[in-house]
């Protein structure tokens, strides 16, 4: 089964991705957007979060230390700790983030991996104690790899946290149930930036359609619009 997706970002009205490039406010600061966005992702009761491979690269901050070869990985999966209460999810196709132990900010880390990743990268995984599911063909489907998730470690609800491009292909291919956009008061009116959500130069228009939950006022001048998210109608 697929686990319910929703999907949670911070961003400005005009839909910037980076925080750190905002207009300033009287309303409030990064730190107090950030604490309300902290008791937006505990409402929604998940026991996972999921980012892309630029996202995790970032957060994760290893260097490559594969284990001397010859290396004797498990494939397709490696369960690490089925009993941890929460887990971090990393959607990277070709095993490009680097780990520094099991975990990170406390959560359990499960990589979701594509075909041709390397023996050696499982085996630096494996010896982090890291969990990982690598894709069985070479069309990478997230929505099986979660199926796997699910019913391994019994993950039902999953928050999404970007960025951009994650949430583009997700949204695109049906993964996504719900959005929560955290819309902060500043603005950042770069040209060319980065917006929350982006899929290529087609987009998204055809491939999801949104429809209104509510719109919560959350103090420090930020409204949490709430959207549910559904294939089109006439697909
Ligand atoms: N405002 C916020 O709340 C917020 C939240 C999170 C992140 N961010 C920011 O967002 C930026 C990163 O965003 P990003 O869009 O560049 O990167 P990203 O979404 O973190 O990662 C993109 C990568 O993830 C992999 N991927 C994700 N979904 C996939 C799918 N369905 N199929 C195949 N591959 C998939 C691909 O990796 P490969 O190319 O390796 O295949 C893709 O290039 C960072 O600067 C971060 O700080 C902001």
């Amino acid at each position: 089964m697929k686990p319910f997706i929703a999907c949670l970002m911070l961003t400005s009205p005009d839909g910037s991705l980076h925080p750190s490039r905002w207009t300033k406010s009287p309303d409030g600061d990064r730190y107090d957007f950030s604490k309300i966005c902290d008791k937006v992702r505990e409402e929604l009761q998940c026991q996972a979060w999921m980012v892309g491979r630029v996202t995790m690269a970032e957060m994760a901050k290893g260097a490559p230390h594969a284990p001397e070869g010859p290396h004797m990985v498990a494939r397709p999966t490696n369960f690490a700790n089925r009993d941890a209460k929460s887990f971090g999810i990393a959607i990277d196709r070709s095993g490009a983030v680097h780990y520094k132990g099991a975990d990170l900010f406390g959560d359990h880390i499960i990589a979701l991996l594509g075909k041709d990743v390397p023996d050696s990268y499982l085996a630096e995984l494996a010896a982090d104690g890291v969990s990982y599911v690598v894709a069985e063909t070479s069309d990478f489907d997230v929505g099986e790899l979660l199926a796997v998730v699910n019913r391994e470690f019994g993950i039902e609800r999953i928050v999404l946290e970007g960025g951009a491009a994650t949430n583009g292909a997700l949204l695109a291919s049906g993964l996504v149930d719900e959005l929560n956009f955290i819309v902060a008061p500043a603005l950042e009116a770069r040209s060319g930036t980065d917006s929350v959500v982006e899929l290529g130069t087609d987009g998204l228009a055809g491939k999801v359609e949104l429809s209104l939950i509510d719109c919560q006022q959350l103090g420090h001048g930020m409204v949490n619009l709430r959207y549910a998210a559904s294939k089109p109608s006439n697909s």
